[in-house]
């Protein structure tokens, strides 16, 4: 009982401090001492102990334990404030004491969590899970709330704060979605991206991989795992039957905007696809801009990948049927893309496409936003040196292969057309880095990510490739999660390129990390 209300007090406490600090969106636009002893001063950005929302000494340590290593001042200053960047500001609930734990975790500057962002953003802190037990609790947490967000509103890629929190949220309005059976007070925006439902299905498996506990498998989790399953059986229908008859999609999305990328064409449907490529729809993109056509190569991608790293929870949980409907669904969905999501391009030869609709359309690009065709590779959906990830590699980063690679005089990467055409996104750099084997190219992928920043400190969403200053998002935990992602890749696979002289390899998020407790 004593425990149970000193736990109590500890939430309704960091609420309240949360709302007496200064907002952080606006903080992390402002430098704040001290700066990095590097050549480009970059400016400290955690708030202040008092003002952040988790703290977890497993992840304090471990910025201690990197920072002792790494050469490069201004880098490490990135380390420190990227790294604890989403515990330290993004975790707006957390309801620890109950039977079943719940996490809210918003993107950053908008109230309100992204399946896919969350997932990512508190990925970067799996292996520590087994050192420090409320962090366990808190991403456990994140798991059961994202299976209540699936089960209410399995379409949506959005949610407001869960009603327990007390938050108030911006009820989803304007937006003509079907099917229309949610309630819109839960959601934030309702756009259909097969990457949001396999971003559910990779943030269990990993905190099962992490801590091999099983409290997550509810009955609830189960419900939800099921109509990820079905919403998905459901998206591989095409636009016409055998007979030639129209057949209505399940989704549908209507805006009122005067942007072409954020409303669907042909009465919200999107355009036609053809039936029995075994793909799945999806609407919208992780950028949650329209896709041109439907059937989206990296999020079917990634929900293969996504399925499969959840085989071994499914096996011991012995959800037999479950299992054995999930693998046929991969192997259907991995035979799909590898007959009609793949092309042969004039000059880089046989690679991957971006978009297709079944009927030879396709779209040739790539979007800075995870999953990406640049970023399958960290999936594990295909290997980093096969030939076909290397032809359409080099075809991304190229002038002439991708609309969306843009070159600047501070930086080049590729972008997308959330943003526009002047700016890139330093996610498009980390990813690059960490599907890389060249030091050299890593060398200058990762110069470039440095003066990204502004003097800032922090990852933006999109750069002007020719002057930082002009960048989105002062605060966006996502890319914050991806660069202390690339430098514990680089701890473990690179550590001459980032640790002192003689330094060896450290468990990274790939190894096993073990901080001094
Ligand atoms: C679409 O294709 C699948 C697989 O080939 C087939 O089973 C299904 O009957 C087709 N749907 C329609 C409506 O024709
Ligand atoms: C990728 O392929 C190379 C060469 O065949 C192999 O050494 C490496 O282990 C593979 N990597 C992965 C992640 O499978």
């Amino acid at each position: 009982m004593r425990a149970l209300l000193l736990n109590f007090v500890a939430i309704a406490w960091t609420l309240d401090v949360y709302e007496s600090c200064p907002p952080y969106e606006e903080y992390s636009k402002h430098q704040h001492l001290p700066f990095s002893d590097g050549e480009l001063h970059l400016s400290y950005q955690r708030p202040v102990p008092e003002c952040r929302t988790f703290v977890s000494r497993a992840v304090d340590q471990q910025i201690e334990d990197m920072k002792d290593r790494m050469s490069d001042p201004d880098l490490a200053q990135l380390f420190e404030n990227c790294y604890p960047n989403t515990l330290d500001t993004t975790i707006r609930w957390h309801d620890s004491n109950q039977e079943y734990p719940r996490t809210f975790v918003v993107t950053g500057d908008i109230d309100a969590e992204w399946l896919r962002d969350s997932a990512h953003q508190l990925s970067v802190y799996m292996p520590l899970l087994s050192h420090d037990k409320s962090l366990k609790r808190l991403v456990l947490g994140a798991v059961n709330q994202q299976a209540e967000y699936v089960l209410n509103a399995p379409y949506c890629n959005a949610f407001n704060p869960p009603p327990g929190s007390k938050i108030h949220g911006r009820p989803m309005t304007g937006d003509r979605v079907t099917p229309p059976s949610f309630d819109i007070n839960d959601v934030f925006e309702c756009k259909f991206e097969i990457d949001s439902l396999a971003s559910f299905l990779l943030l269990s498996a990993q905190y099962y991989e992490a801590t091999m506990d099983m409290s997550f498998m509810t009955d609830r989790w189960f419900e939800a795992v099921q109509l990820v399953y079905d919403v998905a059986k459901l998206s591989q229908t095409g636009s016409y039957a055998e007979n030639g008859k129209y057949i209505a999609p399940v989704y549908s999305f209507k805006r009122l905007t005067e942007i072409g990328t954020e409303t669907l064409a042909l009465n919200g449907h999107g355009f036609p696809i053809r039936n029995g490529t075994n793909l799945i729809r999806s609407a919208f993109r992780p950028s949650d801009d329209a896709t041109t056509f439907q059937l989206f190569i990296p999020g079917n991608a990634m929900f293969v990948s996504a399925a499969r790293m959840l085989f071994p929870a499914l096996r011991d949980a012995k959800a037999d049927d479950l299992l054995a409907s999930y693998k046929t669904l991969a192997d259907e969905i991995e035979h799909g893309i590898m007959e009609y999501g793949t092309y042969t391009h004039p000059k880089y030869g046989k690679v991957f496409a971006y978009e297709v609709d079944g009927y030879g359309g396709i779209v040739n690009m790539d979007d800075a936003n995870l999953p990406s065709l640049l970023s399958l590779p960290r999936f594990g959906f295909i290997n980093a040196s096969d030939p076909l990830y290397l032809n359409t590699r080099k075809m991304l980063l190229s002038k002439d292969g991708n609309p969306y690679y843009l070159i600047g005089a501070a930086i080049s990467g590729i972008g997308g057309p959330h943003v526009g055409t002047k700016h890139a996104w330093p996610m498009s750099l980390l990813t690059a880095i960490m599907t890389s084997d060249d030091d050299e190219e890593i060398l200058n992928l990762l110069k470039m990510v440095k003066r990204s920043t502004a003097g800032l400190g922090l990852m933006h969403e999109g750069v002007n490739v020719n002057y930082p200053q002009d960048y989105t998002r002062s605060w966006f935990a996502w890319c914050n999660s991806e660069f202390a992602r690339t430098i514990l890749d680089l701890a473990h696979r690179k550590p001459h390129l980032i640790f002192k002289e003689g330094v060896p390899a450290y468990g990274g998020v790939d190894g096993a990390a073990h901080p001094r407790n």
